[in-house]
């Protein structure tokens, strides 16, 4: 089905969807977004998705931004494309001035949502297990902030892609492990799951929250650590978790096997939980 695109009140075809080349969110990366995912007509974790999003625009000082509005705008998007299986892009720049470094509040935001049908899967994922290489972690401190500032992110990403693996794992200056380029990170050891304690190194992704929920759920002993990557790279399990591919299992990080090499047992029981509750449309915040 044909991608379906909104642009600044409107839902205008592809070759109307154009942006002035003072806009700050090409000039400065001055913008931040979100991405959404449909199951079988419904956006999931819509309530979530838009929380963070109050949190983004607080955070690069545009609170005065009209999120209800927005969140109509992407459900009227998402009902007029009539796709079921969607991956809803949302960018909200601060706006069209003259290039200058500093800003001003009186701007009109720019805003994007674009609907592309995803029915055939996001194909590159096997639910057997993906590779990936830790590389360093060069972002900036406010990582909790969904900002398209992702060059850091592009360069692992596809220096990982150039080295055969799916994703690129980044380490900290001190020697952790923070999250994928893309992804949240979790491991597991002695059966308990681990991840990065959310603040400014990690996003607030929403299917960690999901995941822990889940884990919590499950009664599965749940652990917020930093962790060094070499004793990362001797966990017993490791998984991504993304709105994109869900919960992805790494078998091999760095050219070795991660635990027996195949997609441990906590990892899959995450895994068919997660699906269990996008079946549920089992979302809402708690
Ligand atoms: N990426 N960490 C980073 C750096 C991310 O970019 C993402 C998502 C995640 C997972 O967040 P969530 O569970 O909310 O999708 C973690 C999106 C999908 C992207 O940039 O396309």
């Amino acid at each position: 089905m044909p991608e379906v695109i909104y642009l600044n009140g409107r839902i205008v075809p592809r070759e109307e969807a154009v942006i002035s080349i003072d806009d700050r969110g090409f000039l400065f990366g001055d913008a931040i977004y979100e991405v959404i995912r449909s199951y079988d007509g419904r956006l999931w974790a819509f309530e979530r998705h838009m929380q963070r999003l109050v949190g983004s625009l607080a955070a690069i000082d545009m609170a005065y931004v009209h999120v209800e509005g927005i969140g109509k705008a992407i459900r009227e998007t998402y009902t007029a494309s009539e796709i079921p299986d969607a991956l809803v892009y949302l960018q909200v720049t601060r706006g069209v001035a003259p290039r200058s470094h500093a800003y001003t509040r009186d701007l009109q935001p720019t805003v994007l949502i674009t609907v592309r049908d995803i029915s055939g899967g996001v194909a590159e994922v096997s639910p057997d297990g993906m590779t990936a290489v830790s590389k360093p972690d060069l972002r900036w401190r406010r990582c909790d902030v969904k900002s398209t500032n992702l060059l850091p992110n592009i360069l692992a990403k596809t220096q990982a892609h150039e080295e055969g693996a799916y994703e690129a794992i980044l380490v900290h200056p001190d020697g952790y492990v923070t999250e994928g380029s893309s992804t949240s990170v979790f491991w597991v050891r002695g059966g308990k799951v681990c991840t990065v304690p959310l603040g400014p190194e990690v996003l607030p992704s929403i299917s960690r929250g999901i995941v822990a929920e889940i884990a919590q759920d499950a009664k599965l002993p749940c652990v917020e650590e930093r962790l060094p990557v070499d004793d990362f790279r001797r966990a017993d399990e490791i998984f991504l978790t993304s709105t994109t591919p869900e919960v992805c299992p790494i078998i091999r990080l760095d050219d070795r096997p991660v635990g027996s090499g195949q997609a441990g047992p906590i990892t899959r029981r995450i895994r068919e939980a997660f699906r269990a509750r996008v079946e549920a449309g089992d979302d809402a915040p708690r």
